[in-house]
């Protein structure tokens, strides 16, 4: 796992769109896991724009989504569906039959998810997995004590994610209480991952996710696993992590990372 920590949080979402882009350039016939939420608007914005200034195509990249709340329809303006068609879908070059998200309207929520695992194998397996976190420290909706090998399944959320995300829901209860989601083991077996967190609202969880004990309570804390892990945040974010120094010092030193420092 390597931690990057940029000024703003223009400069941790352009970053993130570019490697991002930039991995799908290396390998065009791509497999891209995608995530939800606030934070990933602007990550979706971005990647748009590199799509529209041709540095980046979508023509062959397949995607799947970590989860989908349960009883949403596609059209349901609160469905991930329809956030994704809304904020990246609509606007680059990618074949909709190409993207997945778990049916939240199907009947059989055990088969939902083998269905959903046997379509990430048969595609090939996820190239990179795009992460945000939550405040209770959910990666997908991988809520606290959510094994940390899991698949694919259905999901009750906790109070805190209803009162975070009710926000967007009219009137707030409204809500659905459970979500598909993608496994944390499903998010490890990704060949790569980028996690971006931004804001001072997420300092504390991530550094209980970053340099906290690898822990069901913070599902976020199984990046540690893994081999090739990114996590990106912002100066806001990062403020209670103690190694800041140290991520800086490899930020201004690995040579990987040389052609990305003006961000
Ligand atoms: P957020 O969501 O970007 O809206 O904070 C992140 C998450 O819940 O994973």
């Amino acid at each position: 796992m390597e931690v990057i920590v940029r000024k703003t949080t223009g400069d941790a979402v352009n970053l993130t769109a570019q490697l991002i882009a930039d991995a799908i350039c290396a390998k065009p016939r791509f497999n891209l896991g995608l995530a939800t939420g606030g934070t990933m608007e602007a990550v979706y914005a971005r990647i748009a724009a590199l799509n529209a200034e041709k540095k980046v195509s979508f023509a062959k990249v397949t995607t799947f989504n970590l989860d989908e709340y349960i009883g949403l329809p596609p059209e349901d303006v609160n469905s991930y569906r329809y956030y994704m068609n809304f904020h990246l879908f609509d606007h680059v070059d990618i074949n909709k039959k190409n993207t997945h998200l778990p049916d939240g309207m199907a009947k059989d929520e055990e088969a939902e998810g083998i269905r959903y695992e046997k379509a990430i194998k048969k595609a090939g397996g996820l190239d990179l997995q795009l992460l945000g976190i939550g405040h209770d420290g959910h990666i997908g909706f991988n809520e606290p004590m959510s094994s940390l090998t899991g698949r694919t399944r259905s999901k009750c959320l906790t109070p805190n994610t209803l009162e975070v995300n009710g926000k967007y829901f009219n009137p707030p209860e409204s809500m659905p209480k459970r979500a598909f989601t993608m496994g944390v083991g499903t998010i490890l077996d990704a060949r790569s991952i980028i996690m971006l967190i931004t804001g001072a609202s997420k300092a504390d969880i991530a550094a209980q996710a970053l340099e906290g004990p690898l822990c069901s309570m913070v599902t976020g804390s199984a990046v540690q696993l893994h081999r090739n892990a990114v996590v990106i945040l912002d100066e806001a974010a990062a403020a209670k992590l103690t190694l800041k120094d140290y991520y800086n010092f490899i930020w201004e030193n690995e040579p990987k990372w040389d052609k990305y420092r003006h961000f």
